[in-house]
């Protein structure tokens, strides 16, 4: 109240000068023309100078106005003016003259500022009671009120009493110009081969006032090129070249731009594997921006041509730089580099232009030589003993001696990976097992058991092996003048027979191979009672395996044959009724510690089917004494006819002997032709015309001396102990 009261003198003093200016500096205030409410004087003149904090603006109205009229206002009037504009000009009377009056109107400074002045002229016919008028400060809405594009906000606008202020959208930063929005866009890399690049938020309008750095790097050899695609609008001036916004494209030292406007600058090649673009937005415009698709192409690659039965991939008409290509070749063909085989081989195009390495050659696949096959063989099917890619090869048995396991081709052909491969038995080779054929011995198993397939039968590997072919020599005998004692054999006439050897190479019993692994010879050659008084059979007495070994392919006594085996023991079984006081079941078998081979010197002798008939012919065979009590140089034998056992029996009553059920005699009445020692364990054989195969009658045990008159070598009898044999050996012939 006092302020207004001193706001009021002070009006009142002032009205006393013609013109003077008032300067005000308040939020609100009043203002009354000179005088007021009394009327006010003539020639006079009074301006209130109005000024508010910027970011407001100064609102104005009348409270009462009553001034002289005028046309136009030319005498009296109250005029209301920014620094430059005048926003309106008063005068009249409220009642009659409503068109210069203010009435109701109210008058809005566009600034800050705001100056009014009042005047009077000298002729006032009436009296006139002037004006009081109040202002006051009002806030700017700037966000509203700003037409001005270049002033306002670029995204978002906020106003306060007094101001405002901007912000932006998501992802960008206000500009320090406080007012436009910017993006963080200098830290991009392209590393790839092919590539496109926008302007930011393509294809709307870029962000203003940034600076946009894109950098393309690439591996030294490749060389950039640009293209510029579809929309390309960068602000720009139609006389000055790009002032506002641009894009320049910076290969080494060299700077190619600016560029702008809504032509795309022409397609470059720039040459370089380093390419640096610099985009530049001012803080106006709106322009969609541009996009651009790089390529980076190296030196081209000569044309490449594959390897004969081999293939490139990818397969193409050019090739450059860093492109890859794989060379491989056709199944049955394998890649040949620096005389390394590989299933693969890669080169690649370097940047000078030339191929890694040369293609490599392909080369047919070898499957080499074939294996060797334990008792069998191979013959090629294809003409020049081929061992390459789809060769054939044929593995076959030692016939008649070994048999193929599982009855299977033998057929194998050298597949891609270069190995021989069998349709049944894949890349393993086939067994080739002593035998006679699989229908005789395994041909029942499969009936028992149901059909199988190939990888069942090979299970039958673990089964006893086959039978060996038995009493087939390759040799026969050529019919002979019958000689006194006993004859030489002829080699490969007895291949079954064995000797018996101590291991200082003196030999001592015969013995005959059963199977392809057991020896069947007398108990009495492994039984050497020290005390012929006491013959029990103690443990202490036997031979051990380790004590002596079996020679098979043997024909001279003494010399070395080119067709022996030596083969050690590896177990003596005696027959568990052996008596040696009384040679009762004089009979033992012995366990090879491996098989021989099975050939024409070598083969088993066959079990007898039955038994044998008295008078039947019969071979024995030793290298044992002759009777003029020497050792013969070669196989000795002889051929007699079996005994009656009831002859055998007489004729050996007289000695106390028994000829028991076990024991089978042979040998003729007025003597002459007889085992004798160092016979024993020996073959006694028969001939089965039928079946033109040779069996086992006896094995040589004893006798009255030898080849004495009315006496007659007594043999163990095979067929009387084949249970047990069979038992034993698990031989099935
Ligand atoms: N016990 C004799 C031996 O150890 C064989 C006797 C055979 N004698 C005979 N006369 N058949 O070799």
């Amino acid at each position: 109240m006092r302020w207004l009261l001193l706001y009021h003198a002070l009006c009142f003093s002032l009205s006393k000068a013609s013109a003077h200016t008032v300067e005000l500096n308040d939020m609100f205030g009043q203002i009354q023309s000179p005088g007021y409410p009394d009327s006010y004087p003539s020639d006079s003149e009074v301006t209130w100078n109005i000024t508010v904090p910027d970011g407001f603006r100064i609102k104005l109205y009348f409270m009462h106005f009553n001034l002289e009229s005028s046309y136009l206002c030319e005498y009296d009037y109250v005029k209301v003016e920014t620094e430059d504009q005048v926003l309106a000009t008063f005068c009249g009377r409220e009642t009659t003259d409503t068109e210069q009056t203010p009435g109701q109107e109210v008058v809005l400074s566009p600034g800050s500022f705001m100056s009014i002045t009042f005047r009077s002229d000298f002729s006032n016919e009436e009296r006139f009671t002037g004006f009081d008028a109040h202002y006051m400060a009002v806030d700017v809405d700037e966000c509203k009120e700003r037409e001005d594009e270049e002033l306002s906000c670029d995204h978002y606008c906020h106003n306060y009493i007094g101001g405002y202020y901007c912000s932006c959208r998501f992802g960008y930063i206000l500009h320090t110009d406080n007012r436009t929005c910017r993006v963080e866009c200098s830290d991009n890399l392209f590393t790839q081969r092919t590539g496109v690049i926008t302007s930011p938020d393509f294809p709307n309008p870029y962000p203003k006032s940034s600076e946009c750095l894109y950098t393309i790097e690439l591996e030294e050899g490749f060389m950039v090129n640009l293209q510029f695609e579809d929309i390309f609008d960068i602000e720009d001036h139609p006389e000055v070249p790009c002032p506002y916004d641009y894009i320049k494209i910076k290969v080494g030292p060299k700077v190619l731009g600016p560029f702008c406007g809504e032509k795309a600058p022409e397609p470059i090649n720039t040459q370089s594997h380093s390419v640096l673009i610099l985009f530049h937005s001012d803080n106006s415009g709106e322009n969609r921006g541009w996009r651009l698709s790089y390529r980076a192409a190296g030196n081209e690659c000569p044309e490449l041509q594959p390897p004969v039965h081999g293939k490139i991939e990818p397969s193409q008409a050019k090739y450059s730089f860093k492109d890859q290509v794989l060379i491989s070749c056709d199944t049955g063909y394998k890649v040949l580099k620096d005389n390394v085989e590989m299933d693969t081989f890669q080169i690649e195009c370097l940047k000078d232009g030339t191929w890694s390495n040369k293609i490599p050659t392909c080369k047919i696949v070898d499957c080499r030589a074939p294996g060797e096959l334990e008792h069998g063989l191979v013959t090629f099917s294809t003409r020049n003993n081929l061992t390459t890619y789809k060769s054939e090869i044929r593995y076959s048995c030692q016939e008649p001696y070994y048999k193929m396991l599982n009855n299977i081709t033998g057929i194998y052909t050298c597949s891609a990976q270069g190995v021989w491969m069998n349709k049944v038995l894949g890349r393993s080779l086939p067994t080739c097992l002593p035998g006679t054929s699989p229908s005789k011995s395994f041909a029942s198993w499969f009936s028992i058991q149901g059909p199988r397939t190939p990888v069942q039968s090979l299970i039958c590997l673990s089964l006893p092996p086959l039978d060996a072919v038995c009493g087939l020599p390759k040799f026969s005998r050529k019919l002979m003048a019958r000689i006194f004692n006993g004859r030489p054999a002829q080699q490969g006439t007895t291949p079954w027979i064995a000797m018996l050897s101590h291991l200082n190479g003196q030999p001592f019993c015969g013995g005959s191979l059963l199977g392809s692994s057991w020896i069947v010879t007398a108990a009495h050659c492994l039984h050497q009672s020290l005390d012929p008084e006491d013959p029990t059979l103690r443990n202490s007495d036997l031979l051990s395996p380790s004590d002596f070994k079996i020679i098979l392919g043997k024909h001279w006594r003494l010399q070395s044959d080119e067709n022996e085996q030596h083969l050690g023991v590896k177990h003596i079984t005696l027959h568990p009724q052996y008596d040696p006081s009384t040679f009762e079941n004089d009979v033992a078998l012995v366990e090879l510690l491996e098989s021989p081979v099975l050939n024409a010197f070598v083969m088993p002798i066959c079990l007898p089917e039955g038994p044998q008939q008295e008078g039947a012919m019969v071979i024995v065979s030793g290298w044992g004494k002759q009777f003029l009590q020497r050792f013969p140089e070669t196989l000795m034998e002889i051929e007699i006819p079996i005994v009656d056992h009831d002859t055998c029996q007489k004729a050996y009553a007289p000695l106390k002997k028994k000829v028991t059920r076990d024991m089978i005699c042979a040998g003729e009445k007025e003597g002459g032709k007889d085992a004798c020692a160092g016979d024993s364990g020996g073959p006694m054989v028969t001939l089965n015309r039928e079946r033109g195969q040779w069996y086992l009658v006896g094995t040589v045990s004893w006798g009255d001396d030898c080849g004495k008159k009315d006496r007659y070598g007594v043999y163990s009898y095979i067929h009387h102990n084949k249970d047990w044999i069979q038992r034993v050996t698990r031989l099935r012939n």
